[in-house]
């Protein structure tokens, strides 16, 4: 069913009261000015600024006064025709505002009344606020955004009186249209403006203006963030049966794999110690797939603004649908998720949230990957378990991957051959139970005591100083980093590396 059809059914099953969850206001006026004219419905808005404004005059005029929203509803209980819509545009702030207890009340009263006369109230609003005394008497719809095709109407209400020559082919045509979802009606018909008033005619070029367009809309959505793509798979040290696994998966997104219909992957969860490379793996990832990374940031679902998480990462989740193919990017999802439990502050939103993301991952359609971090997995709702392909979880690196770590980071310090420079048979033995991010830094350390003597080159000896300075996280964390081992050894997480044949950070260290 089409928004349009959705509404009309309301009307035609009386429904009096409706929250419509939307950010566009116009076009759910134009809509409703529509179903008014062929239902031969009064329609009117009114808002807390400019009161009332008479859109279609129906059988009866509305009698309209100066009220305010105290006494709006009196007003309307009394003279209110029938045969008429009313919108209250922003109306949540009101039945959520100081007078809420007599607003909604007599909002409940009024319905019987509403309901027998054929009189509407529709409440539009951009997030989903219906008070808890109204929850049986509204119906909330969702209005989603715009379709293909909305877009092809609004299109050709753009480009109608346009020559010919100017206008793209069809599958032109329909490359712009796909690549404006995600947009409002406002913001594609400024995108399509944009266009001709760059161009002067709508070309493939038109694509990658309005794509454009689209990232900067998903840039300021925010809890939504495009993600350069930065990390090539040479920056990994070690981590080979995740590689693997995902190199395996790339070929689910080609266009062989979707014509055969083969079911794309749905996700991944990496957990594990901190600093091994979890959220490298992400950045990685875009770049092995050549798909565009977008990282989904939970602080900014969780808004300040009371009920708009659950919009905003409906909307997040939607904005990646319309990205795709695409990677979701989700790090320490443990901070959003875990607050779903019971007794915490925000337990409510964070529950919704978690239900609409789980949801969402569930029936998604479209080729969107799911990356997901964690480090204290005991906080994740066990919800999440199933949602995922794979859990893979990231240990202490072992002799190899340190070796291959230590190459990494001396290579980026501008080190063109690390192996015949450094004794880094020693540095290997010397960084037993070090993480990736703590050999990051050992080398960082290295080239400022360098730098700072004299400005001379690294020596391992600098290497091996550093080294003794750092207490790993394994050493002063082992309690935990035991306990989070068991994900690994009872089996409820896929190794990310082949088993090393001393376990790291105990055993006598062999040199590879
Ligand atoms: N396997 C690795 N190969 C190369 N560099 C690594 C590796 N693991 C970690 N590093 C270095 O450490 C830095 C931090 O790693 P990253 O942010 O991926 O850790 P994380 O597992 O996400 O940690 P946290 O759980 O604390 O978020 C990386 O930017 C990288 O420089
Ligand atoms: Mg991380």
């Amino acid at each position: 069913m089409n928004l349009e059809q959705e509404m009309m059914m309301l009307i035609s099953a009386g429904v009096p009261l409706v929250n419509l969850v939307s950010y566009e206001e116009d076009r759910v006026l134009r809509k409703l000015a529509e179903i008014g004219e062929r239902e031969k419905l009064g329609l009117a808005s009114w808002d807390m600024a400019d009161g009332f404004q008479i859109l279609r005059q129906g059988k009866t005029a509305l009698p309209v006064k100066d009220v305010t929203s105290d006494t709006l509803l009196k007003h309307l209980s009394e003279k209110m025709p029938g045969a008429q819509i009313l919108v209250l545009k922003d109306f949540h702030q009101v039945w959520n505002g100081p007078k809420k207890a007599l607003v909604t009340r007599k909002l409940r009263n009024m319905v019987p009344q509403l309901r027998a006369e054929a009189r509407f109230v529709w409440v539009t609003s951009p997030v989903r606020e219906v008070p808890v005394e109204l929850k049986d008497d509204v119906v909330v719809l969702e209005v989603p955004l715009p379709t293909v095709e909305d877009f092809d109407a609004l299109f050709q209400e753009v480009t109608g009186k346009l020559e010919r020559r100017v206008l793209p082919s069809p599958e032109v045509r329909e490359k712009i249209l796909r690549s404006a979802l995600g947009l409002t009606t406002t913001q594609a018909r400024l995108a399509f403006s944009m266009v001709w008033a760059a161009y002067g005619r709508f070309d493939e070029r038109a694509i990658e203006l309005v794509t454009r367009k689209k990232r900067e809309v998903i840039q300021e959505s925010g809890a939504l963030e495009f993600w350069p793509e930065s990390e090539g798979e040479s920056s990994v040290g070690g981590l080979g049966l995740l590689k693997a696994w995902l190199k395996k998966l790339e070929c689910a997104f080609s266009a062989k794999a979707r014509a055969k219909d083969l079911p794309f992957p749905r996700g991944v969860a990496l957990i594990g110690i901190p600093g091994t490379g979890k959220s490298l793996t992400a950045k990685m990832l875009s770049g092995l797939w050549k798909l565009p990374l977008l990282r989904l940031d939970m602080g900014a679902v969780f808004g300040s603004l009371l009920g708009a998480s659950e919009a905003n990462i409906r909307l997040a989740t939607h904005l990646a649908d319309t990205v795709s193919p695409c990677i979701l990017w989700i790090d320490e999802m443990e901070k959003a998720f875990a607050g779903s439990a019971a007794g915490s502050l925000h337990a409510g939103a964070a529950t919704r949230v978690l239900g609409t993301f789980l949801t969402w991952m569930q029936e998604h359609k479209s080729p969107v990957f799911v990356l997901a971090t964690a480090n204290d997995v005991a906080a994740l709702p066990p919800e999440l378990m199933g949602r995922f392909d794979r859990w893979y979880f990231l240990d202490l690196p072992d002799e190899a991957e340190r070796r291959a770590i230590f190459k990494i980071h001396l290579e980026r310090a501008g080190e063109i051959f690390p192996e015949k420079r450094f004794r880094l048979a020693e540095l290997v033995d010397k960084s037993t139970g070090f993480v990736g991010r703590e050999i990051e830094r050992v080398v960082r350390e290295a080239q400022f005591t360098a730098f700072a003597d004299n400005e001379r080159e690294i020596a391992t000896e600098d290497l091996l100083g550093a080294l003794g300075e750092v207490v790993p996280i394994s050493q002063s964390h082992s309690e935990a980093i035991q306990e989070l081992r068991k994900w690994k050894t009872d089996g409820r997480a896929f190794p990310a590396s082949s088993e090393p044949k001393q376990d790291p950070g105990r055993g006598r260290v062999i040199d590879v």
